[in-house]
């Protein structure tokens, strides 16, 4: 299916991230959020953060003015779905918020349109069952800053059809992603590895293995990754990957995703990472 325009519901961190790229690829874009201050926000951050490529010499003028005239920001979500083919939803992580907003998509958009979700831990199957449209719903999940993160993780719900799948990834691919696609599971693909691999490393320190400077180090300088995964939690926050450890260790049964001791205690004492000045490290 030819994608012409995508309206972009919630215009947060990741909402106008997505705008950006996507106008930037030649999409017309419709961006909406709640209130005139936060659409207002996001397009300020969308055309700073393109003046910031000009400036590096990253984007023509002409680029971005062309990639600016093609964003129309509107308070209106009908107004916003109503022309669209494809609609990315970036708001609240909470599943019955998008239910709601999915049903509700359901009914204004035009019976071809594709709604996709940006959620990074909900199950597509349960959002995709508000509509009436299961076959055209997907997850197309982005990473933080969407600009600069290559990956897109392409969801695929039990429902979602094969023309579905086949257009979310061209979309990503013209938006210059690399796109994976992953089946319909808790943690899909990048949380599940994440997460085990940090909860490995925080038990590795517990059992005093190695310390945390230099586990992280086995990490960056021996597989390359950008940084160690204690570092990393330090960064995500300790509450945010215990809530994710405790849901996955539910959801999948598996022994990698037991929340350890040193996880637990570091959150009741408010040690949650560099937010409160110390995790796995001072900051
Ligand atoms: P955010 O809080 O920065 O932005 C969400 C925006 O949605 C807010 O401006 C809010 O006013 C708006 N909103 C809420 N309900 C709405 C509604 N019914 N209609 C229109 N707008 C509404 O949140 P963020 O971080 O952008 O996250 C959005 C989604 O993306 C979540 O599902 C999150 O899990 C997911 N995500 C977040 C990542 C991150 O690093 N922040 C990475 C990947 C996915």
């Amino acid at each position: 299916m030819a994608i012409e325009e995508i309206a972009v519901i919630g215009a947060g961190t990741m909402g106008h991230g997505i705008a950006q790229v996507a106008a930037m690829a030649g999409f017309e874009v419709a961006l909406t959020d709640v209130s005139a201050e936060l659409v207002e926000r996001g397009l300020a951050r969308i055309e700073d953060n393109l003046k910031k490529g000009v400036e590096r010499g990253k984007v023509t003028e002409e680029d971005m003015r062309a990639a600016l005239s093609r964003i129309r920001a509107t308070l209106s979500m009908e107004d916003a779905a109503d022309l669209a083919d494809l609609v990315i939803e970036a708001i609240v992580e909470k599943l019955e918020a998008k239910r709601e907003l999915f049903a509700h998509l359901d009914l204004v958009c035009e019976p071809a349109a594709i709604l996709a979700t940006n959620t990074s831990s909900l199950s597509i199957a349960s959002i995709a069952s508000a509509t009436n449209r299961q076959d055209r719903v997907i997850g197309i999940h982005f990473f933080n800053p969407v600009y600069i993160m290559k990956l897109v993780e392409v969801v695929v719900g039990p429902e979602t059809s094969e023309e579905t799948l086949s257009t979310a990834l061209e979309v990503a691919a013209r938006m210059g992603k690399e796109a994976i696609t992953v089946k319909d599971t808790p943690g899909f693909a990048t949380s599940r590895l994440g997460v085990a691999l940090g909860l490995e490393a925080m038990r590795m320190l517990e059992q005093g293995v190695a310390s945390a400077e230099d586990i992280d180090k086995a990490m960056s300088l021996g597989y390359n990754h950008p940084m160690g995964p204690l570092r990393l939690t330090d960064l995500v926050g300790l509450d945010i990957r215990l809530n994710i450890a405790e849901y996955l260790f539910d959801k999948l049964g598996s022994e990698a995703f037991r929340p350890p001791d040193i996880l637990k205690r570091k959150v009741a004492e408010g040690k949650l990472g560099k937010k409160t000045g110390e995790g796995f490290y001072k900051w």
